[in-house]
């Protein structure tokens, strides 16, 4: 058997068929986070009905991880009420993909913030 290499088969799973990418057209809320480490940026788009997310999706300019993260993130947000959503850690994610190399878990905070960012930005518009 082929050797780990730092990623999990997860990570690699949502690398290379990532989910819930694109941009979307009016969304309820906009995040979009650049991070200090490395400097990529990520954008994320939410739609929302009755306090459910509906509809999520990502933009990044980041690496791999940041692609695998945002990727579950956006699975791991859709459907769920704002509130509950807001409590996604960047641990909950890296724990979902089974793991990030400790030199990759800055990439996993751009996926959480910009969710985070989105959902304020939706309750700020709503009120
Ligand atoms: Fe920048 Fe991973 S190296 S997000």
């Amino acid at each position: 058997m082929a050797k780990q290499i730092g990623y999990s088969k997860k990570v690699m799973d949502h690398f290379m068929n990532p989910k819930n990418v694109g941009i979307m057209e009016n969304p309820d809320g906009y995040g979009k986070v650049g991070n200090p480490v490395c400097g990529d940026l990520m954008e994320i788009f939410i739609k929302v009905k009755d306090d459910i997310i509906e509809d999520i999706k990502f933009k990044t300019f980041g690496c791999g991880s940041a692609i695998a993260t945002s990727s579950m993130v956006t699975e791991l947000a859709k459907g769920k009420n704002i509130d509950e959503a807001l409590k996604i850690t960047r641990n909950d994610v890296a724990d979902e993909l089974d793991g990030l190399p400790p030199q990759k878990m800055h990439c996993s905070n751009l996926a959480a913030d910009a969710l985070q960012e989105a959902i304020k930005d939706y309750k700020k518009k709503k009120k």
